[in-house]
Parts: structure tokens; C-alpha cells; sequence
């Protein structure tokens, strides 16, 4: 168990993150950021305090408006960003003017992070995944393996529901890996797909595991289109409990995760997602797997996606 591990964003994913951590009694403490008026932050961390005789944990919460409730935490998950929604006027803003906001959001994260917990590890979830990771690693320059982010356990875990479907068995026989970066350029790794050990295809034919891995690339806009407003929050929050907890009890456990690349993959800099060792230090180890020709392209045209965004986010800021 942590002393104090923080929050910033305390919208739907970090809602579900507030109530998960006592209920896993990951921290002691657990702080709480969000600027949203009068006191999002405060409101969801009372609620969730004055049931906590009910649920039977001692956890303290405490939520602000202000970045010093992040004081001490030793580890952050990282929420705050603003969806694609109307302006006020009606017209939807350019992927340009998100991108902008959410490098605003960003900056005011990457201070608040720095001024009062220097040394945590961060988790961010914020989207666009890949690029706002990226320009958190500027801001921050934490020590290698410090900083990570978290798409490739969501989108995995996705295949693998498909995977399970599709073939009638459970999800816990099914192993699968996406990489790449958070996007439609995805790359769901068939691969590295077994079910029980076994190769995929002896369970699952080769139409079906092709709609599966078009549907895995497409899956956050599918809960998109039937929420009416807002992403998934639930699946998120758990995938980044999965990483969080792999940290907490330095599991060394193998996960897809957005990491910083040092040369693997031919990528320098960039964060991609890729399968990676978690443990007390954060990200310990990449790993480097064989790849068929087909996917070794895929995941070469998923960088350069990631690469592209990276390059507009250098022209903005
Ligand atoms: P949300 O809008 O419900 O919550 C975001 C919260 O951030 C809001 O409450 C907002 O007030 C807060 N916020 C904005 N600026 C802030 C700042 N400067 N400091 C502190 N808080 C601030 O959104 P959500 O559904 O919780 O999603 C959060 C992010 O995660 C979004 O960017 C979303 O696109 C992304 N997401 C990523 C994945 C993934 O797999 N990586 C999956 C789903 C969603
Ligand atoms: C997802 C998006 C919103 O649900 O990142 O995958």
C-alpha cells in the first residue's frame, strides 16, 4: 500500500478511480484535482467518504480545486483533458483547437506536478494519448520509466472480450497484445492472440478474427456513438489499475503500455505502445517481439501517426 497516490481529473474516469483505489486499498491518502466549479473535486470525494463506513475503508480523500492537494503522491494517474464537443456557436472544434486545449490542460498538469510531487510516477490517460505522454516527458524530464501511459491494456482487453466471444470460452484464457499508438492505426497483434496457450486460429476463423481486430481498432468510437456524450469510463479506469497496481506491488508484470522508446523498434524519444516490464520503478524493461510482416508494417505506419501528431505538438507549443 501507497502513502499517497493522486488523482487529477475528476470527471468520469477519475470518478471511477476515486471510488477503486480505497476499495483495493492501493493508498493510505488519495488526492483529487479538478478546476471545475464550485468544487467538483471536494463534492466527489465527500460523497464517496460518507459511504466509506458502508464499504469499510479508512482511506483519506481529499479533493481541491488547487494542485496541492497532490502533495507527496507518490504515484498519479493522469485524466485531465476535454473530449471533441460542440462550441458554444454549434460548430465542433478543429482537431487543431482540441489538440491546443488539451496542451493548455497539459501544461497546467506538468506545473502542478512538478511543484508537489516531483518524484511520482505518473499514469496518463488524457487523450490524445500518445502525443499529450509526449509532451508531459518534456515538461517533466522525469527519470526514465517514471512516466508511461495507458491505452494498450484498454484496447487489449477489448480483443480479448471480442476474442472470448467469438471463440465461447473465458476471458481468462485469452492472451492477446495491441500496439502501436491510441488510434485508429492500432495493431491488434495476432500474433501474440492465444487462448489457453494456443494459437488463436485453431479457435476462431479468419473472417471473424479479422472483425474482430477492424472492431478492437474502432472500439472507443463504438462507446463513443452509444453514450451520446462522453467515452468509456469504466474499462479505462480498471486498465490503468491494472498498470497502477503492477507499480504498487512490484509485480513485474508484462504489459502493453505507451512508453518512452530508446532505439527499440527503430524509434527514438517517441512514446508507443509496446509491451513493457511494470514494477516498483515504473516502466523496467521493453521488450522487442517478433512481429509478422504484416504487423511489423502496421505498427511502422502507427508510429508515423504518432510521430505526426508529436511533430504538430512541437509547432504548437
Ligand atoms: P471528463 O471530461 O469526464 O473528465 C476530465 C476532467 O478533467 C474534467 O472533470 C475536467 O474538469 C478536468 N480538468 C480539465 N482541465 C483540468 C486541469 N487543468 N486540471 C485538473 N483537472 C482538469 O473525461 P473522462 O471521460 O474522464 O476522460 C478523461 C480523458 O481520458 C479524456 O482526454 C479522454 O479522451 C481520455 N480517455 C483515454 C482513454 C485511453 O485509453 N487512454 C480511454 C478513454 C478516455
Ligand atoms: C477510448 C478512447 C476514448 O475509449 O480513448 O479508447
Amino acid at each position: 500500500m501507497l502513502n499517497k497516490m493522486g488523482i487529477i481529473g475528476g470527471g468520469m474516469i477519475g470518478g471511477v478511480l476515486l471510488q477503486e483505489i480505497p476499495r483495493r486499498r492501493l493508498a493510505r491518502r488519495v488526492g483529487l484535482v479538478d478546476i471545475m466549479p464550485p468544487d467538483l473535486a471536494k463534492g466527489k470525494c465527500l460523497d464517496i467518504a460518507e459511504g466509506s463506513p458502508v464499504m469499510r475503508f479508512d482511506t483519506e480523500l481529499s479533493g481541491s480545486k488547487s494542485y496541492e492537494v497532490l502533495e507527496g503522491a507518490e504515484l498519479v494517474i493522469n485524466t485531465a483533458g476535454v473530449p471533441r464537443k460542440p462550441k458554444p456557436d454549434g460548430t465542433l472544434p478543429t482537431r487543431e483547437e482540441l489538440l491546443q486545449t488539451n496542451l493548455k490542460i497539459t501544461a497546467a498538469v506538468a506545473a502542478g506536478l512538478r511543484e508537489y510531487c516531483p518524484d511520482a510516477i505518473v499514469i496518463s490517460i488524457a487523450n490524445p494519448l500518445d502525443a499529450i505522454v509526449y509532451r508531459l516527458q518534456q515538461l517533466l524530464e522525469p527519470e526514465p520509466g517514471r512516466l508511461f501511459g495507458m491505452a494498450g491494456v484498454l484496447d487489449s482487453a477489448r480483443y480479448r472480450w471480442f476474442v472470448a466471444q467469438a471463440a465461447g470460452v473465458s476471458v481468462e484464457n485469452v492472451e492477446a497484445l495491441v500496439l502501436g499508438g491510441h488510434g485508429d492505426t492500432m495493431v491488434p497483434i495476432r500474433s501474440a492472440c492465444r487462448i489457453c496457450g494456443l494459437p488463436v486460429e485453431q479457435f476462431v476463423d479468419e473472417e471473424t478474427l479479422a472483425a474482430i481486430e477492424d472492431r478492437t481498432r474502432k472500439a472507443g468510437g463504438e462507446v463513443v456513438k452509444l453514450l451520446g456524450t462522453g467515452s468509456a469510463f469504466v474499462s479505462p479506469a480498471w486498465s490503468a489499475l491494472e498498470m497502477a497496481e503492477a507499480v504498487i506491488h512490484d509485480k513485474k508484470k508484462i504489459l502493453p503500455v505507451s512508453a518512452r522508446l530508446s532505439g527499440e523498434y527503430g524509434v527514438e524519444g517517441l512514446f508507443i505502445g509496446v509491451p513493457a516490464l511494470l514494477g516498483r520503478g515504473g516502466v523496467e524493461r521493453v521488450f522487442e517481439i517478433p512481429l509478422t510482416d504484416a504487423e511489423r508494417a502496421g505498427l511502422e505506419r502507427s508510429i508515423a501517426a504518432v510521430r505526426k501528431t508529436c511533430a504538430e505538438v512541437d509547432a504548437l507549443v
